[in-house]
C-alpha cells in the first residue's frame, strides 16, 4: 500500500449527510481492517473545511462525502491546492456529473441517450403552462444538483407540476423537468475505466425513492440485470460512454432506465457513490470479484492530485515527423514546424 495515513473525508453539509456518514463509517471499518492507517474527518455545518483538511496529518483522503459540496468537486478543488492525492473524479468532471443539466447537454453531445426535458427556475402557473406547452405527461421534476431522490417527483398534470416544480425549487434554484420513461432501473459500476457490471433494481412501491433506496427490504435487486445478452453489453457500452463524456475517474455508478421497447437511457452518473456494503457500487464490485475492504484498497489505489504533471515523458523517438502537409510555405505552417522541433529537441534533451 502506498498510501500510509488516509483520511476518510465523510458528512458535510448536504442533505445526503447521513447517507455518507454510513458511507464512510464502513470505508473506515474496511481500510483498518485490511491495515491501513486509516483516521475519520468528519466535516460539518459552520466548520472550516479548509483548516480541517491542512491542519491533518495525511498522505491520502478517501472521500466518502456525497451532495453539494462534497461530490462537486468544490473538496476536490480544496485538495488540488494542498496537494493532497484524494479518491474519485478530478474536479471538473465532479462538477459535471453532479449537474444533471450540464451532464445531459454533454451526454447529447456525445450521443448518449437520455430522457428528453426542459429546464425552470420558477413555479408560477401561468409561465409553466407555457414553458411546458406540448411537452406531455408525466414528466418527473428533479432539482439540477441533489441526490438521492431528494426533491424528485412525478406529475401527471399541469397542477401536479406546479407542487413538483415548487418542491424541487427548495433544494436548488433551477429545476429539471424531464419526460416520465416507463422502464426498469439498472446501474452499472466502473472502476478505473473498468466496467464492472450492471445490477437490475426493483423498487417494491414502484418508486426508487428516498425510503426505497435507504430502508432494508423495499427493493430488491438482481445481480447481474435480467437482460439478455445483447441488450446488457448495450447498457455497459452506454454507461462507460456516459463516464467517458464527463471525463470522471475513480469508482463511479451509472444510473439507467431500460424500456421494455429495447430503449435504453442515462439518467445520471454518479461520481460518489453509495459506500456501504449494500450500496449498489460495491453489490455490482462484489459480483465482478472484489470484497467490500478490496473495493475500498482498489478505490484508494486510485487516489491522486490531477492537477500535478505527469512523471513520465514522452521519448524523443516516440514524437511524430513533422507530416508532409505540413511543408507548405505558409506562415502557419511554419509556425507549427518550428513548434514542433523546438518541442523535440526540448524533449530529447530531458529524455
Ligand atoms: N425520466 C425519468 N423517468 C422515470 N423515472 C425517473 C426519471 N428520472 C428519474 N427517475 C426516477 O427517480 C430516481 C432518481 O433520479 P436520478 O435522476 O437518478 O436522481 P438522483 O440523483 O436523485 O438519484 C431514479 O432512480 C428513477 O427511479
Ligand atoms: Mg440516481
Amino acid at each position: 500500500m502506498s498510501h500510509r495515513k488516509v483520511s476518510v473525508i465523510m458528512g458535510g453539509t448536504s442533505s445526503e449527510r447521513q447517507v455518507s456518514l454510513a458511507s464512510g463509517e464502513a470505508v473506515l471499518a474496511a481500510l483498518t481492517e485490511q491495515g491501513v492507517d486509516a483516521r475519520a474527518i468528519v466535516l460539518g455545518p459552520g466548520d472550516d473545511a479548509l483548516s480541517m483538511l491542512a491542519g491533518a496529518d495525511m498522505d491520502a483522503a478517501f472521500l466518502a462525502l456525497h451532495g453539494k459540496l462534497g461530490e462537486d468537486g468544490c473538496v476536490q478543488g480544496l485538495l488540488e491546492l494542498l496537494g493532497i492525492p484524494y479518491t474519485g473524479s478530478n474536479v471538473l468532471a465532479s462538477a459535471l456529473a453532479m449537474d444533471k443539466l450540464k451532464s445531459k447537454e454533454l451526454f447529447r453531445l456525445h450521443n448518449v441517450p437520455t430522457p428528453a426535458y426542459y429546464v425552470v427556475d420558477q413555479a408560477s402557473a401561468e409561465q409553466l403552462a407555457d414553458v411546458h406547452g406540448s411537452f406531455g405527461f408525466p414528466v418527473v421534476v428533479k432539482p439540477r444538483r441533489e441526490g438521492s431522490s431528494i426533491g424528485v417527483s412525478r406529475a401527471n398534470n399541469l397542477m401536479e407540476l406546479r407542487e413538483a416544480v415548487e418542491l424541487a425549487l427548495a433544494f436548488d434554484s433551477s429545476v429539471l423537468v424531464e419526460r416520465f420513461v416507463q422502464a426498469r432501473e439498472v446501474a452499472v459500476g466502473i472502476l478505473d475505466g473498468r466496467v464492472l457490471g450492471a445490477i437490475e433494481i426493483a423498487p417494491k412501491s414502484g418508486m426508487y425513492d428516498f425510503a426505497a433506496k435507504y430502508t432494508p427490504g423495499m427493493t430488491d435487486y438482481f445481480m447481474p440485470a435480467r437482460l439478455p445478452a445483447a441488450r446488457y453489453r448495450n447498457v455497459l457500452n452506454l454507461a462507460e460512454r456516459a463516464a467517458e463524456a464527463l471525463d470522471t475517474g475513480g469508482a463511479v455508478r451509472v444510473d439507467l432506465l431500460v424500456t421494455e421497447s429495447q430503449n435504453e437511457y442515462v439518467l445520471e452518473v454518479n461520481t460518489l457513490p453509495g459506500m456501504t456494503p449494500t450500496s449498489l457500487l460495491p453489490k455490482i464490485a462484489g459480483a465482478a470479484g472484489y470484497h467490500f475492504s478490496e473495493l475500498c484498497l482498489a478505490i484508494l489505489d486510485g487516489a491522486k492530485v490531477h492537477s500535478r504533471k505527469p512523471e513520465r515523458r514522452l521519448a524523443a523517438d516516440t514524437l511524430p515527423a513533422t507530416p508532409a502537409a505540413f511543408e507548405a510555405a505558409d506562415e502557419a505552417s511554419a509556425v507549427v514546424r518550428r513548434y514542433g522541433a523546438a518541442r523535440r529537441s526540448q524533449r530529447s534533451r530531458t529524455a
